[in-house]
């Protein structure tokens, strides 16, 4: 790290996922007329960035992340005109505003692939991925798709265009074509509208599935087949298109041609499926300017055997292992960011914490405190800070994810039982992290005055803001003395870390070092009571710096979901 280490490092990120955030209009979907009148929330919580999801023009077939205009908002979110006043509040806060940037794919709406379709003779023909039929198959025929791969979101990866005779590729919906960035015309129409963005003033892009938009393609065009996945007539892909062969070549460009002259102000963090903790320095050391952070899958992959919809119990040495190698390798070059929730993830209190009445509060206010003391930069995903659980869906009629909704789709094609593809849904689905954030206890818990989009969570009646703003035991104030303690406490934004007892099922603790100044965190991931005294005698005499639990109890003793950040005594 340098002598003077970049903002980001004591900085917090909130993610706003707009759809869900706040209805201004009461047509029952958030807008930016919302989050405008939300904008003091963000403020109190202390957050530095909000990171917005995608507000652009779009058919919505991926609750935006299928943007059919690059350069314009979604009448559906509000105008232009909203997103300047959004920026100007938010600086006028202090807090800066970061795009979510969808550039893998396109709508199929998107001029661009309307004309890329329109005729095998098309200046952008090659602007998307158009393949003949798999040689001695017919069009539409099954097994016709130029390779077997499967998409994120069920099915093949290709679409037959009939009256072209070609396929498209689409790792996403089939409504999400991908770009083709092979052409250099696609890269420079990206940046120039990128550095659009930057000149309206917004400080930095949350790049979607960015180690995607390399393909491994050979010279002659063909892409591979990928082995087959068990039990679906597809293979996978993953080894054709994450972390490309040309992938950092086209970040480094991209950084040339948009950030060049302005990094130091600015967030770059790129979503990275499948990324390695090698891969991740490369894409985040300094010296190769290609972003400041990566978002990594590993610990939201240990909860499951072959894919999302197989869950099992995580292990807690699995977790730590996993934590504890990114800590490591990224430490001497590159940064870390840090996460439980987003809108593509189960609700942690659910998922890694207990969200049964007894325990919600104290796993949620642990899970934070062992968040937000790793070195890297936390990200709070909306409703995360209040503690927000898995909804309780009845039927598949509740789920509203073009994701879900293809699982069960294909799963009960395939034979699966109904009602197990729906538990697995209940604990998976990305729905769970998209109903309403719960601002108070009225009806539709002060999101909307119409009829919510999917609906509210039933438990907002006692878990909501309102409620927990003015009480100083919530998992709102101990967010805010979280973030408070990244800002001030040099040793939590850039100290050293060393993961103890990794070994153990329930316990997780680490400490923290940095000129001399030292943390040391004890988490108790459970609700057994662990003494410890022999297991770990410097946190039993040292200072305690910040709990979360109200009152402070036998230091000598660890309580059910108890964190304690102490200052070792010499
Ligand atoms: C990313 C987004 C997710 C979206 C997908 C396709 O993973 O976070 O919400 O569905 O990319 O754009």
């Amino acid at each position: 790290m340098p002598a003077d280490p970049p903002w980001w490092t004591r900085a917090v990120v909130y993610q706003v996922y707009p759809r869900s955030f706040q209805d201004s209009d009461g047509d029952g979907i958030g807008d930016l007329g919302g989050i405008l009148q939300r904008a003091d929330h963000l403020a109190d919580l202390g957050v530095d960035v909000v990171w917005l999801s995608p507000i652009y023009p779009s058919p919505q077939a991926d609750n935006g992340y299928d943007i059919s205009d690059y350069t314009d908002v979604d009448p559906l979110f509000g105008s232009l005109a909203q997103l300047d006043e959004l920026i100007t509040a938010l600086h006028a806060r202090g807090l800066k505003l970061v795009m979510d940037l969808v550039v893998n794919h396109t709508s199929d709406r998107h001029p661009w692939f309307e004309e890329s379709r329109a005729s095998r003779a098309s200046p952008k023909r090659d602007w998307y991925w158009w393949r003949p039929p798999r040689e001695g198959r017919a069009a539409g025929q099954p097994g016709a798709e130029p390779t077997n791969w499967h998409s994120y979101f069920s099915g093949p990866t290709w679409e037959l265009d009939e009256a072209r005779g070609e396929y498209y590729l689409h790792l996403f919906a089939r409504e999400q074509p991908d770009l083709n960035w092979e052409n250099p015309e696609v890269r420079h129409a990206v940046y120039a509208m990128m550095r659009g963005w930057l000149d309206r003033g917004v400080d930095g892009f949350r790049m979607d599935v960015i180690n995607m938009i390399s393909k491994d393609v050979a010279p002659d065009g063909s892409l591979r087949d990928g082995p087959p996945l068990p039990g679906l007539p597809y293979g996978d892909g993953t080894g054709s298109f994450l972390c490309g062969p040309r992938i950092h070549e086209f970040l480094q460009e991209m950084h040339r041609e948009v950030f060049a002259g302005h990094p130091e102000q600015l967030l770059l963090v790129g979503e990275m499926p499948g990324v390695t903790v090698e891969q991740a320095r490369l894409f985040t050391d300094p010296a190769r300017a290609e972003v400041d952070m990566v978002f990594q899958f590993e610990h939201v992959g240990l909860d499951f055997d072959e894919s999302k919809w197989r869950p099992r119990p995580l292990r807690m040495r699995d977790l730590k292992a996993s934590f504890g190698r990114w800590q490591a390798g990224l430490a001497d070059v590159g940064w870390n960011s840090l996460y439980w929730d987003n809108h593509d993830q189960p609700r942690a209190v659910s998922r890694f914490g207990d969200d049964s009445p007894r325990y919600r509060r104290d796993s949620a206010t642990c899970l934070a405190t062992l968040l937000h003391l790793h070195r890297g930069t936390p990200y709070v995903y909306q409703g995360e800070e209040i503690g927000m659980a898995n909804a309780p869906f009845d039927s598949i009629d509740d789920f509203r994810d073009v994701e879900s909704l293809n699982h069960f789709a294909q799963a009960v094609a395939h034979g699966e039982d109904p009602e197990a593809v729906l538990a697995a849904l209940r604990r998976m689905s990305r729905d769970n992290a998209r109903t309403p954030v719960q601002w108070d206890g009225s009806p539709s818990a002060g999101f909307t005055t119409g009829t919510p989009w999917i609906p509210v969570n039933p438990d907002a009646t006692e878990w909501n803001a309102a409620a927990q703003r003015a009480d100083p035991a919530s998992v709102f104030a101990h967010h805010k003395r979280l973030i408070t303690l990244r800002h001030t406490d040099p040793v939590v934004a850039l100290g050293d870390f060393t993961m103890l007892l990794p070994e153990h099922d329930e316990l997780y603790a680490f400490t923290r070092r940095l000129d001399g100044a030292a943390l040391l965190v004890v988490c108790n991931l459970g609700a057994s009571t662990h003494p410890l005294g022999e297991l770990l005698p410097e946190a039993v005499a040292a200072e305690l710096v910040l709990g979360n639990l109200t009152d402070d109890g036998d230091p000598a003793v660890l309580r059910p979901w108890e964190a304690r950040v102490l200052r070792p005594v010499d």
